[in-house]
């Protein structure tokens, strides 16, 4: 029987956090320089790597059985995949920008203009809706300074933190998507239980990394007030402490939250709490 092939970024931040991610997931290998092939783990997975805005179409050509790259990317190509799991990383928008002193207020209004991208598909998908006829200047990267160029009146690109919209002096006129990174898969793969145990495996990694485990001690009367703060996964867990008054609760808590969750226990009696990271899981 045939490997199963998964595509993987083969350079950039994203080649980096694919690499960690499949490792993590006990789906680790040695890539040989300049090599575009390695061997995952024991598992019979063959790691092919390749242009991260290659990865959807390979995917859907067939040349590959899975793949990780951007949800961004995936829009783009209009190809038909499934999308496996969501990995938590390389979260960003795309978005409509206009001069920060452009008098433009709403997409419409640039009908007639330039508008420069690196994603003519999905800005011809999203300007057609708001009845703006523009003439699309499609570009390979850089298309944020094309206003400054004069090749462009508005662009549209992927926006992260904000900086370089402010540093080409641009304001967001209209977000068109929000994206990250995935896991992809061909629609007739032919290796279904091995691509279902790449997903649960990955799965197990990208919930623990958005988790963590709090621990705490707890007056048992105030078990109640405890349990609305911290309602957990499914549900927490409580054990009996020697002193009868006293219990210990065990208890998932989203990342994000857990500062402002430990604030809220302790002003209801708890003590001793702890965060512990989880690195894998099944849930
Ligand atoms: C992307 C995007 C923007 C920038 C946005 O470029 O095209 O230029 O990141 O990020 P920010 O909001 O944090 O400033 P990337 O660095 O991926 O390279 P590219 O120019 O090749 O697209």
């Amino acid at each position: 029987m045939s490997n199963l092939r998964i595509g993987v970024p083969s350079k950039g931040r994203l080649s980096e956090l694919a690499g960690e991610l499949l490792k993590q997931a006990g789906l680790s290998f040695r890539r040989q320089e300049r090599s575009l092939f390695a061997r995952a783990g024991e598992m019979p997975i063959d790691i092919t790597f390749l242009r991260t805005d290659d990865i959807p179409v390979l995917c859907a050509e067939g040349a590959i059985d899975m793949g990780i790259t951007g949800s961004d990317l995936v829009a783009e190509s209009g190809a038909d995949l499934i999308t496996r799991l969501h990995l938590g990383m390389g979260r960003c928008k795309l978005a409509l920008c206009v001069p920060e002193d452009s008098d433009v207020q709403e997409p419409g209004q640039l009908a007639g203009k330039r508008v420069a991208t690196s994603f003519p598909n999905v800005t011809r998908q999203y300007l057609a809706q708001h009845d703006a006829d523009v003439h699309l200047v499609n570009l390979g990267g850089s298309v944020e300074i094309m206003i400054t160029l004069g090749v462009a009146d508005a662009i549209v690109d992927l926006v992260e933190t904000g900086s370089t919209l402010a540093a080409n002096r641009l304001r967001v006129l209209a977000e068109i998507g929000k994206y990250e990174s995935v896991l992809i898969q061909n629609p007739a793969r032919r290796e279904s239980e091995l691509a279902d145990r790449v997903v649960r495996r990955l799965e197990g990694v990208v919930i623990a990394r958005s988790w963590s485990l709090l621990e705490y001690n707890l007056p048992r009367q105030r078990l109640a007030e405890a349990e609305q703060i911290t309602p957990g996964y499914s549900s927490p867990t409580v054990n009996a402490l020697e002193d009868p008054d006293w219990c210990a609760v065990k208890v998932m808590v989203r990342r994000g939250d857990v500062i402002g969750v430990m604030e809220r226990l302790e002003a209801v009696g708890a003590r001793a709490i702890l965060e512990t990271q989880i690195n894998n899981c099944r849930l």
